[in-house]
């Protein structure tokens, strides 16, 4: 996730240059990542552009914003996704005459094909972005087309995967040019200048007249005043003022996205963050790498704590059913008990969102120090895990600023999804055909997220209020749905501080259901298909002792527990393992509301830090 921002000046304005502007526009966006920053400005048939990697504070002596004024200017706040933070990966990118400024929030998923070609074409690339092949493509295309309009549209019709594009040109100075696909982009009007830019924060200050673009658009806005906007597909023309909104809403809400909350907000990313994730891994190769190393090992160990180390179970079960990969789950700060095993023909799993974690760190050195090599999942590109692994792999969910972890979770129980399958193509468990049927299916959970979003909000908010008084709950599963069932119960604990044990439900017979009695919240979680029946006589052991019980369930099977139901949530379910993904957040939602419910502020639980970095 990436902060990019256009302006178009309406008016000459002498109070404050164009640089100046873009510069508080980048400020307004910078929780949407900050490991660079750059920007560019058209002036009197000039492009200038400057760019470094850093924050907005630490780089803008070297950048000065402020020198530079114009009439269309574009910037960008990076949060680093191909390509390592620096200076050259840092936006904007440009062509190979320097006339054409691109900056670019999403993946741009056939990079690389593209790439190939333009290479063959002579073009020459200084970054390992992404973005840059646009740029170029963009260049290409003006070659063959009789306005800079064209060339744009037809290069937005050549690339595949997301995008919240916005770019200049020389050849053409009085417009700018965007593009979305599965990522945000919105204008805002004001009388002086009209903004295209990531999120409403950017400009709100100077403007709370909205006009969304929805997906598959592109358009121009021109130092007229004109808006363009149309649809990419059907070519259809949009009324650009008929979509126009007033925003009501205060600059710390408009961070947020209008959402109360962060952790709200990110839970709603989620289809976003799958997405981005699994396209931009499927093209890497560094997930080859990866794949040939898990199925080479002798041991493979899967290191996280907390969040990651329930994403890391799920990997297990992953490898286990999809690669007949056997691995060995370990809690980060319980590594010594393992490392003391490790040879150099092991291998280390490190799932990290921050990629900072002490815990995390100290386990992968201790296996290192073995000769064990480590293949590190984390969200933070140059963080210090990453760093010391031999092989990077990275969900792309951007940055996640409520304490507890959700879009990370899910996005980390994709990658090691997409990881087990290659695992299982390269040992044969897998058919190529199985293979990318399973593919097909995690392509689609994005939208089953979606909807078991929308169909769980109100259920959640309701369950809330039933449960707000409660001390103590279980959450049981069996199978896949165990570590699904485990994250629930943390998230819980993390924010509405109600104790909170997760089991496998066949283990809560033997110990746990001492505690049931009349109306103990008990919520199972059926997501785990072939364990459907025995998930069902635990469920009737509870109920027969007085739980309160809560089921998380597929839609079609819904009918079958309706008399031992308490409460229900119907959701959109897919095979036992993606419906670790497709459920998640439910559980989330859960939590959240039960948090709000009990007063408390979700984004800053108590006695937590979103980074652990003590022992
Ligand atoms: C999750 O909600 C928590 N914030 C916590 O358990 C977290 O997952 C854990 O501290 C590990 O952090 P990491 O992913 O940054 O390594």
């Amino acid at each position: 996730m990436c902060g990019i921002v256009g302006v178009v000046r309406l008016k000459p304005q002498n109070d404050v240059t164009l640089g100046k502007l873009i510069k508080t526009c980048l400020e307004r966006l910078e929780y949407r990542g900050y490991d660079s920053v750059g920007f560019a400005v058209l002036k009197n048939g000039e492009l200038v552009y400057r760019k470094k990697k850093g924050k907005i504070a630490d780089v803008s002596p070297a950048l000065r914003f402020e020198e530079f004024d114009g009439s269309i200017g574009v910037g960008h706040t990076r949060w680093a996704t191909h390509g390592p933070p620096n200076d050259a990966n840092a936006h904007p990118h440009m062509d190979c005459t320097r006339s054409i400024a691109v900056v670019h929030n999403g993946i741009i998923a056939n990079y690389a094909k593209l790439k190939d070609e333009l290479l063959a074409l002579g073009h020459k690339f200084l970054s390992e972005t992404d973005t840059e092949v646009f740029a170029h493509l963009f260049e290409q295309n003006i070659k063959t087309s009789q306005t800079c309009y064209e060339a744009f549209k037809k290069a937005v019709s050549q690339i595949t995967g997301s995008y919240a594009l916005v770019c200049i040109c020389l050849k053409e100075p009085e417009k700018m040019f965007f593009a979305r696909k599965n990522t945000p982009l919105v204008i805002g009007v004001s009388e002086e200048q009209i903004f295209v830019a990531s999120d409403i924060p950017a400009f709100l200050e100077y403007t709370n007249r909205v006009i969304v673009i929805n997906d598959n658009e592109l358009g121009y806005v021109s130092t007229d005043g004109k808006i363009v906007i149309e649809n990419l597909l059907t070519s259809q023309k949009v009324q650009p003022y008929s979509r126009l909104r007033l925003i009501p809403w205060t600059a710390e809400l408009a961070r947020k996205g209008g959402y109360p909350h962060y952790m709200i907000k990110e839970i709603h990313e989620q289809p976003i963050a799958i997405g981005d994730t699994v396209r931009y891994n499927a093209n890497d190769s560094a997930l080859s790498l990866a794949a040939e190393l898990v199925n080479s090992a002798r041991n493979l160990f899967l290191v996280g704590a907390g969040t990651a180390h329930y994403a890391s179970l799920t990997g297990r079960d992953a490898l286990a059913l999809l690669a007949r990969k056997p691995s060995i789950p370990v809690i980060s700060s319980e590594f010594s008990l393992f490392s003391k095993t490790a040879t150099e023909s092991d291998v280390v799993l490190a799932v990290s969102q921050s990629g900072e974690t002490h815990d995390t760190l100290m386990a992968i050195r201790s296996f290192k120090e073995k000769g064990a090599k480590v293949i590190s999942i984390c969200n933070v590109m140059e963080s210090a895990i990453p760093r010391e692994s031999h092989i990077q792999l990275y969900t792309k969910a951007g940055p996640e600023i409520g304490v507890a972890a959700t879009k990370t979770f899910v996005s980390q129980v994709s990658l090691l999804q997409l990881l087990a399958v290659r695992v299982g193509l390269l040992n044969g468990s897998l058919k190529e055909t199985e293979a990318s049927e399973y593919i097909k299916k995690l392509d689609e959970i994005p939208v089953l997220v979606e909807r078991n979003i929308a169909l769980s909000e109100v259920r959640a908010k309701e369950l809330a209020r039933i449960f707000k008084n409660k001390q103590s709950a279980y959450y049981l599963s069996r199978g896949t749905g165990v570590p699904l069932a485990k994250e629930g119960a943390l998230k819980v604990k993390e924010v509405a501080y109600i104790h909170a044990e997760a089991y496998e439900a066949g283990e809560s017979k033997h110990g746990p259901i001492s505690l049931v009695s009349e109306g103990f919240p008990v919520v199972f979680v059926f997501s785990d298909n072939e364990v459907f029946d025995q998930m069902r006589s635990n469920l009737v052991e509870m109920r027969s002792r007085g739980a309160y019980t809560v089921g998380l369930i597929g839609k079609e099977r819904k009918a079958e527990l309706a008399e031992t139901l308490d409460y229900s949530f119907d959701l959109s379910a897919s095979d036992s393992l993606l419906n670790t993904i497709a459920f998640a957040p439910t559980l989330q939602l859960i939590a959240y509301y039960l948090a709000l419910e009990r007063g408390y502020d979700p984004d800053k639980p108590r006695n937590l830090a979103k980074t652990v970095t003590v022992e």
